[in-house]
């Protein structure tokens, strides 16, 4: 009977250890993989192009202004490349109807490359 006892704790203690083993990775995971708005991958590339546009004029991050909120237009639409190449055409071709009558303007200026940055920024703003 003492003997299953010591067995079971030792298993206990294991399976704890494990439990906070399993914890650690998660956190390192969820850093490394899921971007906030504090830690968004595209951050860097997308901050520059942002501050030589006007996309703050109607945009804000977390609220609605003239154009919706970037964390609605993330939650809205999925981060596939299907939807990065689909944001991308309308930030540089302008779009309107799907937030409201508001039309957004086309952004020429840009580059290809430039709003399929953009658009990255944006859906990864979860
Ligand atoms: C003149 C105001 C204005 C400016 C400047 C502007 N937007 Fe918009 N944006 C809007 C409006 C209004 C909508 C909603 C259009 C609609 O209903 O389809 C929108 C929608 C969007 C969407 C979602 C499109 C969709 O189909 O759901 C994205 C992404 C976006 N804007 C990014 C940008 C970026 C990036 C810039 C800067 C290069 C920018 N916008 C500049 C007004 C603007």
């Amino acid at each position: 009977m003492k003997k299953i006892f010591i067995v079971l704790c030792a298993s206990a203690m294991l399976y704890s250890c494990g439990g906070g083993g399993a914890k650690t990775e998660k956190k390192d995971t969820a850093a490394t993989q899921q971007p906030t708005a504090s830690a968004n991958q595209y951050e860097d590339q997308a901050l520059p192009i942002i501050g030589k546009s006007d996309c703050a004029t109607c945009h804000k991050i977390n609220e609605t202004s003239t154009g919706p909120a970037w964390k609605d237009v993330a939650k809205k639409y999925e981060h596939t490349d299907a939807n990065v190449k689909m944001l991308a055409e309308k930030i540089l071709k302008g779009g309107s109807g799907n937030w409201g009558t508001i039309p957004m303007t086309g952004h020429p200026a840009l580059t290809e490359e430039e709003a399929t940055v953009l658009a990255n920024y944006v859906l990864a703003l979860k």
